[in-house]
């Protein structure tokens, strides 16, 4: 899969990405991420890319040319393909990003992602692109690097062969739409603290029944406006009915 970032500050895209598991997919060129430097495709002869706003208002607007140039030049460095590649263009504005969202991202072949800076992009380059509008959250960062660099590390690690055999993407947090029971390892007792028996038992059902029960239970405690759309059992629907009352 290949991931193409349009940035500011492509170092920061690299050395992000260039570590731990998404650094070994790279290697394995399993996956492949190029960033691109809008600043190298200003007009402008000192190098500008950005500038104020019509209309009036605080701070600055990244300007459409550099960034509609660099997009040519990504897709120049795709090549032709049947599908246009979804252009991302990060920004509290957009909807928000989700195990979802990741899981239909990772069927792509190439995704483009545009980092915004300053106080935002000019509409017709975002026109022009055919962005999809995307945030990370319901909050306001510094530029779209961290967001990029975020979405690419999640569907990464849904793309086949980048995790380990011992690194599933199956049994985890958001599957079924739950969050993921409590994990123990050794020693059996620390600082008092013990793991519960059921997991030293060795009885794969119970502790399969317990888990889910647990995840279902932290669900409801911190995430409940998960529940509605989780897959349960009749048995586990019962055991949150059970919690409810
Ligand atoms: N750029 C600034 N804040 C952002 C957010 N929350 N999500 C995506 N891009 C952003």
């Amino acid at each position: 899969m290949n991931f193409y970032v349009m940035t500011l500050f492509p170092e920061m895209i690299m050395e992000g990405i260039g570590v731990s598991i998404t650094g070994r997919a790279l290697q394995k060129e399993i996956i492949k991420v190029k960033a691109f430097d809008i600043r190298e495709y200003t007009n402008e002869k000192h190098g500008h890319v950005d500038d104020y706003p019509y209309g009036g208002g605080a701070g600055m607007e990244m300007q459409a040319q550099p960034i509609c140039d660099c997009y040519d030049a990504v897709m120049r460095e795709i090549g032709e393909k049947e599908k246009k590649p979804r252009v991302i263009y990060l920004t509290p504005q957009g909807k928000v990003f989700n195990q979802n969202l990741a899981r239909e991202y990772a069927e792509e072949e190439d995704i483009i992602f545009l980092c915004g800076h300053y106080e935002g992009v000019d509409e017709r380059a975002l026109e022009l692109l055919q962005t999809e509008n995307v945030s990370v959250g319901d909050y306001v960062l510094t530029g779209g690097e961290l967001p990029a660099m975020l979405m690419i590390d999640c569907i990464s690690r849904l793309v086949p062969g980048v995790l380990g055999k011992d690194e599933s993407a199956d049994i985890e947090t958001f599957h079924d739409n739950l969050l993921e029971y409590p994990q123990y390892t050794r020693p059996p007792e620390y600082k008092g603290l013990k793991v519960p028996d059921i997991l030293l038992s060795g009885h794969h059902a119970n502790v399969e029944k317990w888990r889910r029960e647990q995840s279902i239970e932290r669900t409801l405690r911190v995430r409940p406006d998960l529940l509605p759309e989780a897959k349960l059992s009749d048995k586990e629907r019962k055991y949150l009915e059970g919690l409810l009352k």
